[in-house]
């Protein structure tokens, strides 16, 4: 089961596909290199719980647009599962709608971090998230690069989960970055990011490739299956995953 974590395909809607026709290209060509399972993971920025409504409404009237198209489809195409990626711009929990940016009716949701340095606030809000039961799965932590390397031991008290995008591994600069983290086990989910067909297109098939080559096919399965322990609906930890041991490398 391949499972991308992390997608902008809903057309129209945030700066990922601009159309209809883009949305089809971005699944058909994910499901041509193996994806069974895309998770839609459009960016949200909430400031008020106003915010989420307006989200979740226009979220749901862009897969509308989308499922039309995807149910008529002559060629085979990934299964669809809705979820969000969430700024954490502030204390989160105060918004009533929460729960339903998660992903796919679960308690996880992936969480966009500041760009400027981690301050005490943000690992607070961090905090208040994780403690409120919802499960914050950082997105592409290799952009955070230099804070995340330095707060990886308070994220892991946290209960937090670490994404990582497909296009990171076996890129200068950051391979060194994210082979380190496989290796030390601080990674848990793949995700493409992907926003279009040219510049940040769906490359799955590149992460496969590397992990499996360099850390081997058990360790691929183990990241695909925790995205999948995931929308299954049930519950993985930081703890129970860093204890996690295979033959090899990682
Ligand atoms: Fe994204």
């Amino acid at each position: 089961m391949m499972i991308d974590f992390h997608s902008h395909i809903l057309p129209d809607f945030d700066d990922g596909a601009n159309d209809v026709n883009m949305s089809m290209a971005m699944l058909s060509a994910s499901k041509a290199m193996g994806v069974d399972v895309v998770v839609s993971t459009s960016h949200c920025y909430p400031t008020s719980s106003r915010d989420v409504d307006k989200f979740l409404s226009e979220r749901d009237r862009a897969y509308s647009g989308l499922k039309e198209a995807y149910e008529r489809a002559d060629s085979p195409m990934p299964e669809i599962r809705m979820g969000s990626e969430v700024h954490l711009i502030g204390d989160l929990t105060r918004f009533k709608r929460l729960k339903e940016l998660c992903v796919a009716d679960t308690n996880y949701m992936l969480v966009e971090m500041p760009m400027s340095p981690w301050n005490d606030d943000a690992i607070d809000n961090l905090y208040k998230l994780s403690i409120s039961g919802i499960k914050p799965i950082i997105a592409h932590a290799e952009r955070n690069l230099s804070q995340t390397a330095a707060l990886l031991d308070s994220l892991y008290e946290l209960d937090i989960l670490i994404q990582i995008n497909s296009e990171s591994f076996g890129m200068s600069p950051l391979k060194k970055f994210t082979d380190g983290m496989m290796r030390n086990k601080m990674i848990h989910i793949i995700g493409t990011d992907m926003h279009n067909m040219t510049t940040r297109r769906p490359t799955m098939d590149r992460a496969k490739k590397y992990i499996s080559k360099r850390f081997g096919d058990e360790c691929w399965e183990y990241l695909m299956g925790n995205a999948q322990t995931i929308l299954n609906g049930e519950e993985i930890s930081y703890r129970s995953l860093r204890g996690f041991k295979k033959r090899g490398i990682f």
